[in-house]
């Protein structure tokens, strides 16, 4: 039987993890997975987080099942961070899940229980494992155009115009802030474009907000998705706790999924908890309980909300620091856009050629896309980085 098996393709991020941890350079430089780092490298465990494991450590008295769609709790305070009330909390069903992928994934498998022939739009380009999810579960999948490579920003144009051609019932899946892999977002007023481009097809919204808090504030980031739920019918969230709490391997997540009525909200919550029963039972409970005590604490939540938001200002002190070197070295302003980009990424704009000759003669690693995690940089590595960009030619 195992003999039948074919190789999978490697999944690209995953794969320069790899090679960078064979680098044998010491000055080589990781721009690669979007780990959030500190200035001397480190991802480290935010102090909220330590401080809610210790009080659990001390208070928890049994590790017993919770329940197949998580902890309740756990649902309404991330309803609550990422909705903020925005829509009726009787409409909206949730279930934890391992990570942000397994919300992605569970919300593909919904899709394919409720509607087999929709069409998944993703943005041209996106995080590479939404086309990889989407295709291994069968469903049809189509793009939409979202970056312009000459500005390196948002081909709105092109955007709406292929929005316009989604068949109704057809799934349109978005970013809800700090787009991965472009860096490059809508402002509200072009959201609202959307929405009303969704409201004439009668597509599906479906957000990916795997970065709230890393863009332009942990309220300012979730005005999209609010938008979208409050004025469609129906909206899938797949939510990340990953980032914004720093507990990537916890693997806590949250699917939620918007229905039009109080009414269809328990039939959704029912197909949540089953989906989540086939796949792998009750999912993780650490890292949700930790999220869930956090967003409770009058003390805890607002250290977190401190970290995370020195976290944000340090990326973006980045970014425009990158973008003053660049400016200097290349004596133009073609390099403006990365000020302009939100949340942890950038594309830059090189061609694989380029990515490639980064890695071979400066020891840099960016996805082969030109995707570099800003979060990876410090203001020794600025200026090294400036200058090889420029010694290639980009
Ligand atoms: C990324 O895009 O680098 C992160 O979301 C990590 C991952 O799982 O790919």
């Amino acid at each position: 039987m195992l003999t039948n098996l074919k190789p999978q393709p490697a999944d690209k991020i995953l794969q320069l993890m790899q090679m960078f941890r064979e680098d044998p350079r010491t000055d080589k430089i990781d721009l690669g997975v979007g780990i959030y780092k500190d200035a001397t490298g480190n991802t480290p465990v935010m102090r909220a987080i330590k401080a809610a494991e210790k009080q659990l450590w001390e208070t928890e008295t049994t590790k017993k099942y919770t329940a197949l769609a998580g902890d309740p709790a756990y649902g309404d305070a991330m309803v609550d961070l990422v909705l903020g009330g925005a829509v009726a909390r009787d409409r909206v069903a949730a279930a934890a899940t391992p990570g942000g992928t397994g919300a992605i994934r569970q919300a593909v498998e919904l899709i394919r229980m409720a509607s087999p022939d929709a069409t998944i739009w993703i943005s041209a380009p996106t995080w590479p494992n939404h086309p990889s999810i989407i295709r291994y579960v069968g469903m049809k999948m189509a793009e939409y155009r979202y970056f312009d490579d000459a500005t390196r920003g948002v081909d709105f144009d092109g955007m709406m115009a292929d929005l316009a051609g989604v068949k109704a019932g057809d799934v349109v899946l978005l970013h809800g802030c700090c787009h991965n892999p472009t860096g490059a977002n809508l402002n509200m007023s072009q959201w609202a474009e959307v929405v009303e481009s969704l409201q004439k097809t009668g597509a599906v919204p479906f957000i990916d907000i795997a970065y709230q808090g890393f863009g332009d504030g942990l309220e300012v980031d979730a005005e999209a998705v609010r938008l979208v739920a409050s004025s469609m019918p129906e909206t899938l969230i797949a939510a990340s706790c990953s980032k914004n709490f720093g507990i990537y391997r916890e693997r806590t997540g949250i699917l939620m999924a918007v229905s039009e009525t109080a009414s269809g909200q328990p039939l959704t919550q029912g197909t949540l908890a089953f989906l989540n029963r086939q796949n792998y039972s009750f999912p993780p409970d650490h890292g949700a309980r930790l999220v869930t005590m956090i967003l409770n604490d009058d003390a805890l939540r607002t250290d977190w909300q401190a970290e995370l938001e020195d976290v944000r200002q340090g990326m973006l002190k980045l970014r425009t620091q990158l973008a003053a070197e660049l400016q200097r070295l290349s004596g133009s302003d073609r390099f403006g856009f990365l000020a302009q980009h939100r949340g942890m990424f950038s594309r830059l704009g090189a061609t694989p050629e380029q990515v490639e000759r980064l890695r071979a003669e400066h020891g840099i690693y960016m996805i082969g896309d030109s995707r570099m995690n800003i979060a990876g940089l410090n203001e020794a590595t600025i200026p090294i980085l400036a200058k090889a960009i420029i010694d290639t030619g980009i």
